[in-house]
């Protein structure tokens, strides 16, 4: 793999470290900003969920604008909002301030959820295509730890302390800025926009000499004599089945209730009764664990295709749930068991669903309907994020741990069916050949 193409995908995929550190940031610095800000249990709420209404406005705004200025244009706006976001939510003295820094922060994540996958995949070769797209997700995950640790360290730093573990964020946010310089355009952009030459250009440093002249004119074929494109086109006979596949998949990846587990574990274990002392170790061996995971699919997935792990990861998670829900029906919820399967869990859904979700988002609309496609499923992520994130606190109490885990199994059992019934393997074939081939397939 050319090392030009691996230095690509780790600047985009900074994008998603910042995603990941600014969705799990916030909650290092709860108990802090509660007081000072004289927030109520339901002010606290809407304080927390502020970042996920940006993301679901961002993530429209980049549909639209990463056609309109390029994915490489936006990813860097996206870049300034992060920056922004992070001093400006350090340094507020009145909530209404710190609630605008928030959302700011939000649109930036919305925007470089959509925009680092799909920039690293228009960008890779199509056999590597799933291990670079992964990559972002890889940063997700190190952005979430990264994220843990320094709160964990600045924790210690006086009544400041939640400003000091905000402001962190600006550090890769203007890392991101620069190092986008560092990178060209993609190319399936450059010929949408008619710029041939330097599509050409990347294509040579990216694919070779060899693929590049072939590669540049599929994508011009695909592209050929069409007006920019319209979000009502995604409703179009042929592209509406993918838009459907894209949107399933993407609820799935959130009701199948990672979150549940990524942003509430101290909750789950103090509800079993564990002291909050072991909070770090915990952090530390769920994140660990999601970072090997990550890692595995990264090998995985361009070998085995992304269908495969989906269909084996769910199975897992399925289990490991369903054992969950067991300890609890059994009251056996002090038993070690509760991290072993909560730990399987994690470790299911980084070697699939995790990954495997953004590397399919990103592959399966054509190339006039890439980035609108994506965001109306990412959209969809928001929002079945946000809703699991509201409902779940309100499920452990009112339906006892034993039914939730059991919905959750369930779930994970129907995305293993769903995905065995209706979603195309992508690997390994250009975005091109893909193109053609759900054309002209009846899905
Ligand atoms: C999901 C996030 C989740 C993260 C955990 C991502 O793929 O979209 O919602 O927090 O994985 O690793």
């Amino acid at each position: 793999m050319r090392s030009y193409v691996v230095l690509i995908s780790i600047v985009a995929a900074l994008g998603g470290l910042l995603f990941g550190f600014d969705t799990a940031v916030i909650s290092g610095t709860l108990n802090f900003i509660q007081p000072y800000f004289g927030l109520s249990e339901a002010g606290l709420g809407w304080t927390v969920s502020s970042l996920l209404f940006g993301c679901i406005a961002g993530v429209f705004m980049a549909g639209k604008a990463g056609d309109h200025y390029g994915r490489k244009k936006v990813l860097m706006f996206a870049a300034l909002l992060f920056f922004v976001s992070a001093v400006g939510s350090a340094s507020a003295h009145s909530l209404v301030f710190f609630l605008v820094a928030r959302v700011l922060g939000g649109l930036a994540v919305g925007v470089a959820s959509i925009l680092s996958p799909m920039y690293i995949a228009e960008l890779a070769p199509a056999k590597y295509r799933g291990t670079l797209v992964s990559l972002n997700q890889l940063a997700i995950v190190v952005g979430i730890l990264v994220a843990f640790f320094s709160n964990y360290i600045l924790v210690g730093t006086g009544e400041n302390n939640w400003r000091w573990m905000l402001l962190v964020m600006a550090a890769p946010a203007v890392l991101l800025f620069f190092s986008l310089f560092l990178v060209p355009e993609s190319p399936r952009w450059l010929v949408a926009r008619n710029r041939n030459k330097e599509a050409l250009d990347v294509l040579i440093k990216t694919s070779g000499e060899e693929f590049a002249h072939a590669e540049l004119k599929e994508i011009n074929e695909t592209l050929k004599n069409q007006e920019e494109s319209t979000f009502s086109e995604l409703f179009s006979p042929k592209i509406k089945p993918l838009l459907f596949i894209g949107i399933i998949l993407a609820v799935f990846q959130q009701i199948t209730g990672i979150n549940t587990i990524m942003y509430y574990a101290p909750k789950i274990f103090a509800n079993v009764g564990q002291s909050n002392d072991s909070a770090l170790l915990q952090t530390i061996l769920i994140g660990g664990t999601n970072l090997i995971f990550t890692l595995v699919a990264m090998v995985l997935i361009d070998r085995y295709g992304r269908r495969m792990l989906i269909i084996i990861g769910s199975a897992g998670m399925t289990l490991m749930l369903a054992g969950l829900s067991v300890l609890f029906f059994t009251n056996h919820t002090s038993s070690v068991l509760v991290l072993v399967f909560i730990l399987g869990y994690i470790a299911f859904f980084a070697a699939s669903l995790g990954p495997a979700l953004w590397v399919v988002a990103a592959e399966l609309f054509p190339n006039r309907l890439r980035s609108k496609g994506m965001s109306v499923a990412i959209v969809a992520l928001w929002i079945a994020c946000t809703i699991v994130t509201i409902t779940f606190p309100i499920m452990l109490e009112r339906l006892s741990g034993g039914i939730t885990f059991l919905i959750f199994a369930l779930i994970c059992l129907a995305n293993l069916l769903y995905v065995w019934r209706f979603v195309p393997e992508t690997k390994g074939k250009t975005l091109e050949e893909l193109e053609r081939e759900f054309a002209n397939v009846k899905m």
